[in-house]
């Protein structure tokens, strides 16, 4: 059996005429927050809705803890918690009382399951305010107590900080870093906005109708996006001869026999043209660029961006 905890594999899901999944694999990684980034329509719900046996995989198929979820929902859906939908809350009884019978239908053991819901989400036990009084942040966090409550070794939730202000987005962001971290919860998150991804994610799965496009590491694609010094040179082996021996530099990439990428961007810009061009290598331009994630999913997803 390999780490991951959910795994998708050709993952295929179509409405109608339309494939709005299409061949996704997946691979979440016990412990670890997966953040699944996409646009409007892009497929994230449909994905989570088959993981959670809401909707019917057309093919592929969903693998949860090392084993194929088909004909083993009774022993697997238990230990997930997600949101995917509003629950449906009753309006009229506070957070608690609503919690508490949660708890009762899902035969939740733990006396203190409620209690200790509410305070990781911060929300207050027994408070007198009914549900149809909570503001979004409120009704959000009460959504995710409801989701924690038996203790779920693994979260999904679609869009958590769906709404939210950006204080209400900065807590959220800490109580799932604190589920994921101290609790050690694998976590699968979506969201159209990149920076939230970014922030709290290890992991990303960035999603285009219907397709992965990219799967990696935050930090790996943190690196592939990091500031670097663009030189183009007229002779870039010469240049780059030049540059290890006398700036030890280490820290490049070639793009072509004509322009090199230098992420060590503490070097004097000043003192390597004065090299190169003593040495007769010509420096057409050097400045230093910085293509953010934001210009990198831009790219990839071909429109004007998510965030
Ligand atoms: N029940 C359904 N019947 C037909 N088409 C559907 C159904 N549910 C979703 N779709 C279509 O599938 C595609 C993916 O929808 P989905 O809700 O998974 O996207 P999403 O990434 O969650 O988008 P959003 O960011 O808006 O929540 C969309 O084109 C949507 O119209
Ligand atoms: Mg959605």
């Amino acid at each position: 059996m390999n780490d991951f905890v959910i795994e998708t594999k050709h993952l295929t899901k179509v409405y109608g005429e339309q494939e709005v999944v299409s061949k996704v694999n997946l691979h979440i990684k016990k412990g670890q927050i997966y953040g699944l980034l996409g646009r409007n329509g892009a497929g994230k719900t449909t994905i989570m809705k088959i993981i959670l046996g809401l909707t019917p995989i057309t093919s592929g198929e969903v693998t949860v803890f090392g084993k194929n979820i088909k004909g083993r929902e009774k022993q697997i859906y238990p230990r997930i918690g997600a949101i995917i939908e509003t629950p449906g809350f009753y309006p009229n009884l506070t957070g608690t009382e609503n919690l508490e019978i949660f708890a009762k239908l899902r035969g939740t053991a733990s006396p203190h399951a409620v209690e200790n819901a509410l305070k990781i989400v911060g929300l207050h036990y027994k408070d007198k305010k009914l549900f149809g009084k909570y503001s979004l942040g409120m009704k959000q966090r009460l959504g995710i107590a409801n989701a924690i409550l038996h203790d779920p070794e693994v979260l999904i939730l679609d869009e958590p900080t769906n709404g939210l202000d950006p204080i209400g987005i900065a807590e959220m962001r800490d109580f799932i870093k604190h589920l994921s971290v101290e609790c050690g919860k694998t976590i699968l998150i979506s969201s159209h906005i990149l920076s939230e991804i970014s922030l709290l994610a290890d992991d990303i799965g960035i999603i285009n109708n219907g397709v992965l496009l990219e799967e990696s590491s935050m930090s790996q694609l943190e690196k592939k996006n990091r500031k670097y010094i663009l030189l183009q040179v007229s002779d870039t082996p010469k240049a780059l001869l030049i540059l290890e021996r006398q700036f030890n530099l280490k820290d490049y990439s070639v793009q072509d026999s004509h322009s090199l990428r230098i992420y060590d961007t503490n070097l004097n810009m000043g003192e390597i043209n004065k090299a190169l061009v003593m040495q007769n290598v010509t420096v057409t331009s050097s400045g230093i660029c910085n293509d953010t994630l934001e210009d990198y999913f831009k790219k990839i997803t071909g429109g004007e961006g998510i965030a």
